[in-house]
């Protein structure tokens, strides 16, 4: 069977719920499609709004993080548990910038993926390396290692389910994308590892997104590419041109 393609948007903390409420009821018909599966990931805040907006579309609505815990004195976070009671089906899990700005590691992000599991969440696991990574050739070393931890604990059942983002740090936000080549390189290479560690079932099962400057420019030279299953797109997903990028064929 066919991996059907994901379009992701990554809102980050951008729109009110007023705007973002705004936002969707003006692109609900023009992102409305069943060819690929469309998600937006939008601040905790927004997800109501955006959710009742979207209803009876076939556009799906995600967080963009999520606490490993159900409940508890963790002040600030929110749980699985709420994420799925709302009847949200997907999180973002590990996001370059959670990682960079609040300290989260690979453990946590292995164990926030399990939880989501648990919980009937779709993790979208995101990966990545830095410039100076990239410029040190230790590139597949660094996305091998996020992965490995990132995918502990689980089963080829659960592969099948997971989403994971290739997102090159030094493509998020700054206009630079991956040629489709250098991408599809390490999106091949996720999935090779996945196959090793799980089987072929899982590896051709799983789905494997770019993000990073993907524009309605480039969408469809990225995610033609054989092993990239469609993108996570941050600043285009808030522009009236993220049409364009879910109908890139
Ligand atoms: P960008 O962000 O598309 O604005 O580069 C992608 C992301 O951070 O997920």
């Amino acid at each position: 069977m066919p991996r059907k393609k994901i379009i992701a948007g990554n809102w980050k903390m951008n729109l009110t719920p007023k705007k973002a409420e705004e936002f969707v009821t003006d692109m609900k018909a023009k992102l409305d499609t069943d060819k690929v599966e469309v998600v937006l990931c939008v601040p905790y805040v927004s997800l109501h709004a955006v959710q009742s907006v979207l209803k009876g579309s076939n556009i799906k609505v995600g967080a963009q993080n999520m606490h490993y815990m159900d409940k508890g004195a963790y002040t600030g976070e929110i749980s699985g548990e709420m994420l799925a009671d709302m009847g949200i089906p997907y999180a973002i899990i590990g996001h370059s910038e959670r990682r960079e700005y609040f300290a989260e590691s690979d453990t946590q992000v292995n164990i926030k993926s399990l939880k989501a599991l648990k919980t009937g969440i779709t993790p979208i696991i995101c990966i990545g390396e830095t410039l100076k990574q990239r410029m040190s050739e230790r590139t597949f070393c660094v996305i091998s290692k996020q992965l490995s931890i990132a995918v502990d604990g689980m089963t080829a059942d659960d592969i099948a389910k997971i989403v994971i983002a290739y997102e090159p740090i030094w493509a998020i936000g700054t206009g630079k994308v991956a040629t489709p080549e250098q991408a599809e390189e390490v999106c091949a290479a996720i999935r090779k590892q996945i196959g090793e560690k799980f089987g072929q079932g899982a590896a051709d099962a799983v789905r494997i997104l770019y993000g990073g400057s993907v524009t309605a420019d480039n969408a469809n030279t990225l995610f033609k590419m054989p092993n990239i299953d469609g993108g996570l797109v941050g600043g285009a997903s808030l522009q009236p041109t993220f049409e364009k990028v879910v109908h890139f064929e």
